[in-house]
């Protein structure tokens, strides 16, 4: 059967990622969480103290990043390796969110993901979620379609998914998290958060996760 690109991208927390996971689970695809890069790329930066704005320190220190997804058959998930170290549940922390967004702005950053994301899915059965997979990375695409939902239930959601973690956060510091990080990610030079012209848009609010997996299926039925 043909093979295609999915691009889900849209606003922090609001279901990508669960969403992407379970059609790519559906139709045997690869899924690629490009969020837990540039948040394994962050870990790396502070880990080894590099200056955003000295260029040579951020090459050189990209040249020896190397980030790959392993499944784990214990937790049932992709995990996320830096320099095969599995980093899944520090990136996902806190201190990360509050960095991530100021470390994605960066040029080099950016193209060196990109590049990265592009390889990944060249032979496509792809389901891809970020920020500008439908524009930047696979702008060719078949179903692309950007997610968004209110803020409250962002933050709510997220916060219920950090508490899994045994991460207890408070709502309003998960709330000004995602509105900073919406507002630098779409603001930024060099590939911002937007919804590509032909992207569909949806609006996850009053939704639920299967739901939000039958629309995309939907979407995808119509390509193959
Ligand atoms: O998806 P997640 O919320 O884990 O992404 C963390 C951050 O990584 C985003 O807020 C954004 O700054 C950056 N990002 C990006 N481009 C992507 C995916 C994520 O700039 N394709």
């Amino acid at each position: 059967m043909k093979k295609i690109v999915i691009a889900l991208d849209g606003h922090s927390s609001c279901g990508k990622s669960t969403t992407a996971k379970q059609v790519a689970a559906e139709l045997g695809y690869a899924y690629i969480d490009t969020g837990a890069m540039y948040r394994a790329v962050t870990l790396y930066f502070l880990d080894h103290h590099i200056s955003l704005t000295n260029p040579k320190e951020v090459s050189d220190a990209l040249k020896n990043i190397d980030i790959t997804f392993h499944y784990n058959p214990k937790t049932g998930r992709n995990e996320t390796y830096l320099n095969g170290l599995n980093v899944e549940d520090e990136i996902r922390k806190m201190y990360i969110s509050n960095q991530v967004s100021e470390v994605s702005v960066v040029a080099a950053v950016r193209h060196a993901m990109v590049a990265q994301q592009q390889k990944m899915g060249k032979r496509r059965g792809v389901v891809m979620d970020g920020r500008d997979i439908g524009t930047a990375v696979f702008p060719d695409a078949e179903v692309k379609i950007f997610m968004t939902a209110d803020v409250d239930t962002r933050a709510r959601r997220r916060q219920q998914e950090l508490l899994v973690k045994n991460q207890l956060v408070n709502l309003d510091e998960i709330r000004e998290n995602l509105k900073k990080r919406d507002h630098i990610d779409s603001t930024r030079a060099e590939s911002p958060l937007r919804r590509a012209e032909d992207a569909d848009l949806l609006d996850t609010s009053h939704m639920t996760i299967d739901e939000q997996v039958e629309f995309v299926m939907h979407k995808v039925a119509s390509k193959l």
